[in-house]
């Protein structure tokens, strides 16, 4: 494909505050899913549609992605980073990064979406609607957590509510556009701007032509850890494509170096992270364990993420939970319905059991 003539632009400034604790040691694009960070997904999609040069707009822990990620050329991309001092919202990191832009299209992406948008489509839409900005719209069961989006009979955008409480659609802005060059241009510098509040209203009053690219292939935004353990597991299953992952698909995923009891139990899309230990008779369902995590004797860990070097005692019931890195959770604990541990906590033998049915 031949699209080296369009830019792209990732957004992963945001500090990830419904990820905590696991984001106040990364970012929430770095964070592992499916035994790689998050953004290597979507810059594995970047590159499968020909797109070789690709900025990260970052503000939150930016070097973590510059130490890993380097100059892109392990991905066969060209990667470049610009750092907000102050975070510039979504609209002032797209307007931040003008300068190095090199065309007159951008895909823009937001770092936390695991999709299966087909950008070829959307940039020939693009192309041949002539619009100002392209936007990737997908439905969903309850719109209020999203930029709710209603489009006319032409697939003309109409209007952009933010996180309205009354959506008037269960259509959502799904967090990918490509934008003309004279629109990020019009993005006003030095002060915060957010693309969905400011920005794509004010097109929209002004005029502009704002085209929807709808579709209904896998979308799922990973912001919260229910999502974000359902994202990892459905790239593990191979419901969720990526590019990343040829061939690399199960019930679960045990990373190198990992050691697994025979008797054990790992299903749902498990991701089993390097140097983990699981013991004899435990269960591990749907859940995300970093490096180095271990699970006791018969426990069970359910739709969790467990953070690096976390320690879950013989028999511990977790379910929907966040376990912070390093904490130590003693043996015949239960923890549930999306209670956090943060870092280095330690929890005693049987001294929790935060629990409905207990
Ligand atoms: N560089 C930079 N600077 N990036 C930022 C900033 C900033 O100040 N603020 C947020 N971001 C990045 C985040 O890192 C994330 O990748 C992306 O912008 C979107 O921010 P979220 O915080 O994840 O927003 P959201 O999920 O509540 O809502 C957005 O995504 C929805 C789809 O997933 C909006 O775009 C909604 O309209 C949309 O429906
Ligand atoms: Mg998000």
């Amino acid at each position: 494909m031949s699209n080296r003539a369009v830019d792209a632009i990732v957004l992963v400034g945001g500090q990830g505050t419904r990820l905590r604790p696991l984001t106040l040691s990364a970012p929430k694009p770095m964070l592992p899913t499916a035994g790689v960070p998050f953004l290597t997904h979507l810059l594995s999609r970047i590159k499968a549609v020909g797109v070789d040069h690709v900025i990260l707009g970052t503000s939150y822990q930016p070097t973590v992605f510059s130490d890993y990620f380097g100059d892109g050329a392990s991905l066969g991309l060209e990667l470049e980073y610009v750092v907000e001092e102050e975070p510039l919202g979504t609209g002032g990191a797209i307007g931040n990064v003008r300068h190095l832009l090199r065309g007159d299209t951008t895909l823009i992406f937001n770092g936390d979406v695991l999709s299966g948008c087909d950008l070829e489509a959307m940039l020939n839409r693009h192309a041949t609607t002539g619009a100002d900005v392209t936007l990737h719209l997908t439905k969903v069961e309850d719109p209020r957590a999203f930029g709710c989006v209603p489009t006319d009979g032409d697939g003309r955008v109409v209007a952009f509510l933010e996180k309205d409480p009354n959506p008037v659609t269960d259509q959502i802005n799904a967090g990918t556009y490509v934008f003309r060059r004279a629109v990020v241009d019009s993005i006003p510098s030095g002060r915060p701007v957010s693309v969905e509040r400011e920005t794509f209203p004010q097109l929209l009053a002004s005029g502009a032509l704002v085209s929807a690219y709808v579709d209904s292939t896998y979308w799922r935004d990973l912001g919260k850890p229910g999502d974000f353990a359902a994202g990892s597991a459905d790239l593990v299953r191979g419901i969720a494509p990526s590019a990343a992952l040829a061939g690399r698909t199960g019930e679960y995923l045990v990373l190198p170096g990992a050691t697994v009891s025979p008797s054990a139990v790992l299903s749902g899309g498990t991701t089993i992270g390097a140097g983990c230990v699981v013991e004899a008779g435990a269960i591990v369902h749907g859940s995300v364990l970093f490096d180095r995590a271990r699970i006791g004797a018969a426990g069970s860990v359910t739709d969790s993420l467990i953070g690096c070097d976390a320690t879950i005692g013989e028999r511990t019931v977790l379910a929907d939970v966040v376990i912070g890195d390093r904490a130590d959770i003693g043996a015949d604990v239960e923890l549930r319905y999306g209670a956090r541990v943060w870092p280095d906590a330690v929890l005693a033998d049987a001294s929790v059991r935060f629990s409905a049915d207990a």
